[in-house]
């Protein structure tokens, strides 16, 4: 007999953390990642080879240790969990090939996870016994993050309907290629968050990205590059004050496309109940002033991860969106980089 809700052991190697969880439906009971971001930083990104060679060594690691800080054995683990995509797809690869091997070893059956739907669950994940108020319906679901900037339609839990998307980079990506100019590694988005608080906002001005009138979709290259521009025409080095200044600026530029698109999707959704937040650049407070005040101003309810670390790339969530579809279990477990959420 599986126990309601049943104890699953969830993998997610989408990019460059190695991460496994035990959780219960949606109570997290432990979560360890393995962050590789000090081996990828000289590279400025994410280096394939060497995320697959860390995700190789470390999962079995992880494995036992997300299994001892729950304090339970792996008789108690009723089903597996594992994103199958979207993400790096040699990343992914070691994921899905390890949980396979581990689920014929064992005899657990494993269901295959949309990483986004991870990322657009995570503010309804559990931590303790604090118990957040029931969501809304509609909602609407922004996932923003280094690989996506995604607004989801949520009927309802695992119903989901893709209504936005960058037509080019993330807003992620776009911090952390504004960051690299400004001398903060990779990734830059929370050193860009920290220069921003002691900066001033109003001292750069950058145009709101160009879309047709009634396009839902973001764009952030066209301000990476204003960036660019705007960094090369002040005098070098830059001074910290500059750097604090421009960090502040361009976080809010940011910041104003997604509170403009955002608004114009609420225009064409009108029935929209609630907001919820997801992703590692949900992780900036700035960011959350201003959807709170969007919430505030259309009454909606806003949702957010309840701990900061459930913002990034993490097991815990892939577990909670896997407990909705035990269904799946022992589908077929293809990776998929660049499997959509529908
Ligand atoms: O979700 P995530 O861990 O990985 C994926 O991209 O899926 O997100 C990582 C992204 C990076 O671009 C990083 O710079 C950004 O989240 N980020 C932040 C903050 N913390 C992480 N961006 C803005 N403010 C932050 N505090
Ligand atoms: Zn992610």
């Amino acid at each position: 007999m599986i126990p309601t809700p049943p104890t699953i052991l969830a993998f997610d190697t989408s990019c460059d953390d190695t991460s496994v969880a035990v959780v219960r439906g949606f109570q997290v009971i432990s979560s360890e990642v393995a962050s590789q971001t000090a081996l990828h930083a000289p590279y400025g990104g994410v280096f394939p080879t060497v995320a697959k060679h860390e995700h190789q060594k470390q999962l079995p690691l992880v494995t036992q240790r997300a299994l001892d800080t729950a304090g339970i054995s792996l008789t108690e683990v009723n089903f597996l969990a594992v994103t199958k995509g979207p993400g790096l797809a040699p990343a992914l690869e070691c994921g899905i090939q390890f949980v396979s091997q581990f689920g014929k070893e064992h005899a657990i059956p494993v269901i295959p996870v949309n990483h986004l739907e991870g990322h657009v669950l995570s503010p309804w994940v559990e931590i303790g016994a604090t118990k957040s108020s029931p969501p809304l319906f509609p909602a609407l679901s922004l996932v923003i993050s280094g690989g996506h900037t995604d607004v989801f339609l949520v009927e309802k839990m695992g119903n989901y309907q893709q209504i936005a998307q960058t037509v080019d980079d993330a807003a992620g990506e776009a911090l952390d290629k504004v960051g690299r100019l400004l001398g903060l590694g990779y990734p830059a988005g929370a050193a860009m968050e920290q220069l921003a608080r002691a900066g001033d906002a109003t001292t750069f001005s950058f145009p709101l990205p160009k879309t047709a009138p009634n396009d839902l979709d973001f764009s952030f290259a066209g301000l990476k590059t204003a960036a660019r521009r705007t960094i090369e025409r002040q005098p070098q080095p830059l001074s910290d004050t500059l750097k604090n200044d421009f960090a502040a600026s361009f976080q809010a530029a940011v910041i104003r496309h997604v509170i403009h698109k955002l608004k114009r999707i609420l225009g064409v959704h009108p029935s929209v109940k609630s907001l919820w937040l997801g992703g590692g650049v949900a992780a900036n407070q700035s960011l959350r002033d201003a959807l709170q005040l969007l919430c505030q101003e259309n009454k909606l309810s806003f949702a957010v991860p309840p701990e900061r670390w459930l913002c990034a790339d993490n097991a815990a969530m892939i577990g909670a969106a896997a407990s909705l579809h035990l269904d799946r279990a022992n589908e077929q477990l293809d990776r998929s980089p660049q499997w959509k959420l529908q």
